[in-house]
C-alpha cells in the first residue's frame, strides 16, 4: 500500500490509533524482523502510553535467527512482551497468544479472585504499512478477511473479529501508522526490505546501500550467492562485479540500473539467505 504521509495525516492517523486504545486491553506492535527498529514509528510510545503491548517481530522467516534472538532480549521490558513470529506461514501464533497472555495475567488473576470472568484478550494490531498486519489479522482468525484501512470520511462500526481458539478479540481495522522518514538510513533499510516503494529513493542509491551492508555483514552469503571469490571493498566496484557474473552488459558496461535491480530483487525473495540489515548493537541497545 503506497501511503503519502503529510502532517495532517499523522494526526488523523493518531487520533484514530487513540480512539481505539479506549477500546482494548493489549496493543500488538508489528515490526520487520530484519529492520526492527527503522520499521518502528517513531512516535510509538507516546501514542501507545500506559497500554500493556506485545512486540511482534513478523518476517522472521526472512531474518537471521541470531539477529532476531538478540533483538528478543533487547526490546524486552517489565510492561513489553516480545515475540517472533512467521504470519504468513502461521509460525509463532502460540506464543503470540501466551505473550498476551503475559501481560494480562495479573489483572485477569485479581477478576478471577472477584469471581468475574476476564473474557478474550482485547487486542488492537499496530504497525507501519507493509509489516504484515493484514496477514497476521487473517492467520489469527483463521480465515480470509477484508482488511481495509480507515477510510477519510467513511465512518464504518468497529467489528472485533474471534481468534480461532476463543482466546482473544482482535479490532477489524489495524492502526496504520507512519516511519520515520526524516533519517536518510532508515529509509534505505525500509526500501531494501521493501516495505517502501523504490521510487521514493534513488534505487542505486538503495542497492549501494545494500550491497554495503551485505559485504559488511554477510559477507559469506554474498559470495555464495554470487560466486565471487573476493569482495572488492567498494560497494560501486562490487555491484558491477555481481552484474558481471550476471551477464548484465549494456555497450561494453555493466548496467549498473540492471544489477541494482537484480540485487534487490534477490535480498527480497531470499535467494541472498536471511538477512536482517540492524542488530540492537547498531542502537546501543545490546
Ligand atoms: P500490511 O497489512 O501491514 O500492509 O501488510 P500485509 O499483510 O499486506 O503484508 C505485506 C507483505 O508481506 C505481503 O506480501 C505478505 O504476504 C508479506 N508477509 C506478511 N507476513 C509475512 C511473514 O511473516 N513472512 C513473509 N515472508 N512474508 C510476510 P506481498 O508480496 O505484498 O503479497 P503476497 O505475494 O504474499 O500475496
Amino acid at each position: 500500500m503506497a501511503i503519502q504521509w503529510f502532517p495532517g495525516h499523522m494526526a488523523k492517523a493518531r487520533r484514530q490509533v487513540t480512539e481505539k486504545l479506549k477500546l482494548i486491553d493489549v496493543v500488538i506492535e508489528l515490526v520487520d524482523a530484519r529492520v526492527p527498529q527503522s520499521s518502528r514509528n517513531p512516535m510509538v510510545d507516546e501514542i501507545t502510553a500506559g497500554k500493556p503491548r506485545l512486540i511482534v517481530l513478523n518476517k522472521a522467516d526472512m531474518a537471521d535467527p541470531a539477529v532476531t534472538d538478540a533483538w528478543l532480549r533487547a526490546l524486552k521490558s517489565e510492561d513489553v512482551e516480545v515475540v517472533a513470529v512467521d504470519a504468513k506461514h502461521s509460525k509463532g501464533l502460540k506464543q503470540l497468544i501466551t505473550g498476551a497472555q503475559k501481560l494480562m495475567k495479573e489483572k485477569h488473576d485479581r477478576m478471577r479472585e472477584k469471581g468475574r470472568n476476564p473474557g478474550p484478550i482485547r487486542a488492537l494490531i499496530i504497525g507501519i504499512p507493509n509489516v504484515g498486519k493484514s496477514t497476521l489479522i487473517n492467520r489469527l482468525a483463521g480465515r480470509n478477511i477484508a482488511i481495509t484501512g480507515d477510510r477519510p470520511g467513511v465512518t464504518k462500526r468497529q467489528q472485533w473479529i474471534k481468534m480461532k481458539g476463543g482466546e482473544m478479540e482482535l479490532l477489524d481495522t489495524p492502526g496504520i501508522l507512519w516511519p520515520k522518514f526524516e533519517d536518510q538510513l532508515v529509509g534505505y533499510r525500509l526500501a531494501a526490505t521493501g516495505a517502501i516503494k523504490d521510487e521514493i529513493l534513488n534505487l542505486d542509491d538503495i542497492a549501494l546501500y545494500t550491497v554495503r551492508e551485505l559485504h559488511a555483514r554477510y559477507p559469506e552469503q554474498l559470495k555464495e550467492r554470487f560466486k565471487l571469490e573476493t569482495l572488492p571493498e567498494d560497494g560501486v566496484e562490487l555491484l558491477e562485479m555481481i552484474g558481471k557474473k550476471r551477464g548484465l552488459i549494456s555497450g561494453g558496461y555493466v548496467d549498473f540500473e540492471k544489477a541494482s535491480e537484480l540485487l534487490l530483487n534477490e535480498l527480497r525473495h531470499e535467494k541472498i539467505g536471511r538477512i536482517s540489515l540492524e542488530t540492537p548493537a547498531d542502537h546501543e541497545m545490546a
